[in-house]
């Protein structure tokens, strides 16, 4: 920890003393604030600044960056490719699994902590940050990062510095609250918040227009209210009969524990909105990311209007695509193997959002992960998801996909019920084959 924080302060020294800096961030809701932190605090120190958002920092992106000889602040990316970035000035703020340790990183794995829950990219970069210029808000933009990260999902709640910085913000400009852990809470209608939930999967609630509009109304409470127009009593009414359905329904406790936990609000902004909550703000950040417009998703850190509309018109859109794949999935189909179930959208399904179409396609088998495979420019993107029941039996999908994914000359990897890949065309079959096998073994 102390070593860490030094870290933090040397980096943010040299930075401090370049009158030039590019930033260079990851394109989704963590690499979105990640990147938003560093350009703020280096506009407020008077460095002269632009910024960049890439998919992924390859060869050719670096050799591209190189080319223009500026000092380079990579945040949220980078720790993968430090051996490619020989022929630089910079600093990396990432949190994914690092090459090796570098002077100039600051990277959580470095110091023994666990970069997938403890401290996400723009966490990271906040620490370093706030050494240029002090600030509760960036750390509320770092919490939403950690947010849009999943950093909170396996424990329901942040956990090491992650937990230690949203501490040190209540207050100041967050709020931590026990409450119900589904989206939509600030803006969705009720029937919709629930129809749209699934983590747990509610079986007659989870996709189930109809299931929830029922619930709702055996309750006496209106479906069309949002979850912040309700009293405390209406709120404990509705989660203890999710709890209790779920109860009638066999669902394990580890499964229904996960409905409430912590949630992040951000209180200088304002309710009812997006931003007021970092669940719900990293997925507006998200739903211009999938759609290339990672500018506008730094506009609405940066609190411009216009970039906000434009986003919530996306998240619309974003919304009327995943319909639009799960109703393509229904058209063709989900083949089950023997320990998995998959689809192929071909060029059908944006391979930035299969994996959201392939989680909500799992309500109707829960039993089996589930593989969905969409064609991009580079090959076959690979996504595959899964539920924490069958984790508790040993299922880690980021371990299996690694290795199937290599055994066929593609990459990949993730997190136990999160994971994709990219591989090439036509080996779809044979990843499968090795797929199957492997979960075969997990859940042995
Ligand atoms: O793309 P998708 O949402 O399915 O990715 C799920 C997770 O899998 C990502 O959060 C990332 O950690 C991991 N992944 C990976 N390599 C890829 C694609 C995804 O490690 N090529
Ligand atoms: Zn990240």
């Amino acid at each position: 920890m102390g070593g860490l924080i030094s870290k933090a302060a040397e980096l943010s020294e040299l930075i401090r003393k370049q009158s030039e800096v590019m930033v260079v961030t990851h394109i989704d809701a963590d690499g979105i604030t990640a990147g938003s932190i560093a350009l703020k605090v280096l506009k407020k120190a008077g460095i002269e600044t632009e910024i960049r958002f890439l998919k992924q920092l390859d060869k050719k992106e670096i050799d591209k960056i190189a080319d223009e000889g500026k000092f380079v602040w990579f945040t949220d990316l980078g720790s993968g490719q430090l051996s490619m970035l020989r022929d630089m000035d910079f600093v990396v703020t990432d949190h994914h699994i690092p090459e090796f340790s570098h002077e100039r990183q600051l990277n959580p794995h470095d110091f023994g902590l666990d970069g997938s829950i403890e401290m996400g990219g723009a966490m990271t970069t906040f620490l370093v940050a706030s050494r240029i210029f002090p600030s509760a808000r960036l750390g509320a933009l770092a919490i939403v990062g950690s947010v849009g990260d999943l950093q909170d999902s396996k424990f329901g709640r942040l956990v090491g510095l992650n937990r230690k910085i949203a501490e040190k913000l209540i207050g100041k400009s967050i709020e931590i609250r026990k409450d119900l852990r589904f989206f939509g809470k600030q803006t969705r209608p009720l029937a919709k918040m629930l129809e749209y939930n699934t983590d747990p999967i509610i079986p007659g609630i989870s996709g189930n227009e109809a299931g929830c509009l029922k619930f709702l109304s055996d309750l006496g409470i209106d479906p069309w209210l949002r979850w912040i127009d309700l009293s405390i009593e209406e709120k404990r009414k509705i989660v203890s009969a999710l709890v209790k359905h779920c109860m009638s329904l066999g669902m394990g406790y580890d499964e229904i524990k996960r409905i409430a936990g912590e949630c992040y609000l951000l209180i200088h902004e304002e309710e009812g909105t997006e931003k007021r909550d970092a669940m719900e703000y990293s997925t507006l950040l998200n739903a211009t990311a999938r759609y290339d417009e990672a500018e506008i998703g730094l506009g609405v850190c940066f609190g411009d209007e216009k970039a906000f509309n434009r986003a919530r018109t996306l998240l619309q859109n974003h919304r009327k695509n995943l319909s639009e794949g799960l109703r393509l999935v229904e058209e063709i189909g989900i083949q089950e193997r023997k320990n998995i179930q998959f689809f192929h959208a071909g060029k059908d399904i944006r391979d930035t959002i299969v994996g959201i179409v392939a989680g909500m396609s799992l309500i109707k088998n829960p039993k089996k992960p589930i593989v969905a495979f969409a064609e991009n420019e580079e090959g076959i993107k690979v996504s595959a998801r899964a539920n924490y029941r069958l984790v508790e039996r040993g299922l880690n999908l980021g371990k299996a996909i690694k290795i199937a994914a290599e055994r066929v000359g593609g990459t990949g990897g993730g997190h136990s019920v999160a994971a994709g890949a990219l591989i090439p065309q036509g080996m779809e079959k044979k990843f499968l084959e090795v797929f199957d096998e492997l979960i075969g073994q997990q859940l042995k």
